[in-house]
């Protein structure tokens, strides 16, 4: 298939607002321990660039969760791929997630990841989408709010295409 993408976060801007929100989340987090759960396998990106950046005591964990389908739009249906590796029990928990659309997942993961009982449970997201919420759920923090548009790279795909381009486009 021929399809143009279009830059829409270059990969300067990016990096500078991941440092951004490292800084800060060492600031919030100042003399506690941060366990980071990142979603696979779009928040990995994000991650990586976001945690090597912090100075606070880290440690990593993920899950894996997806809507059905491979195409443009999630339906709504969330299928559980991979559960954490360690409880969560009496930690500073942040889940990274690379966009937040509908919410659906993230409300979905919240409610799951609450019952385990987290010291404190926040969400960040490096994109957020908030035209599309038909969930009442926000992110704590965000990266950057983009429009409604279909977005790759930077962890993103279409159909697991173009994660590994270092900056966001838009699919024409
Ligand atoms: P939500 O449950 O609708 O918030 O969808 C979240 C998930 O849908 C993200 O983690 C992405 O995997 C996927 N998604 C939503 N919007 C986009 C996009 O613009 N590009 C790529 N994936 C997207
Ligand atoms: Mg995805």
């Amino acid at each position: 298939m021929e399809v143009n993408i279009e830059t829409l976060i270059d990969q300067e801007t990016l990096e500078n607002r991941i440092r951004e929100m490292a800084e800060e989340l060492d600031r919030i987090y100042e003399g506690k321990e941060l366990r980071v759960i990142g979603i696979l396998k779009g928040s990995v990106y994000f991650l990586c660039e976001l945690t090597k950046r912090m100075k606070i005591p880290v440690t990593l964990d993920f899950i894996s969760v997806s809507s059905y389908g491979n195409g443009l739009a999630s339906t709504g249906a969330i299928h559980f791929n991979k559960d954490l590796d360690d409880p969560i029990e009496g930690q500073e928990v942040i889940v990274a997630e690379d966009i937040m659309d509908t919410g659906r997942t993230l409300s979905y993961l919240v409610e799951v990841l609450k019952a385990r009982n987290p010291a404190s449970l926040r969400v960040i997201t490096l994109l957020d989408k908030p035209s599309r919420r038909v969930t009442k759920i926000d992110p704590w923090m965000s990266g950057f709010t983009i429009p409604d548009r279909f977005v790759v790279g930077y962890g993103l795909d279409y159909a697991q295409q173009y994660r590994n381009l270092p900056y966001i486009g838009v699919i024409e």
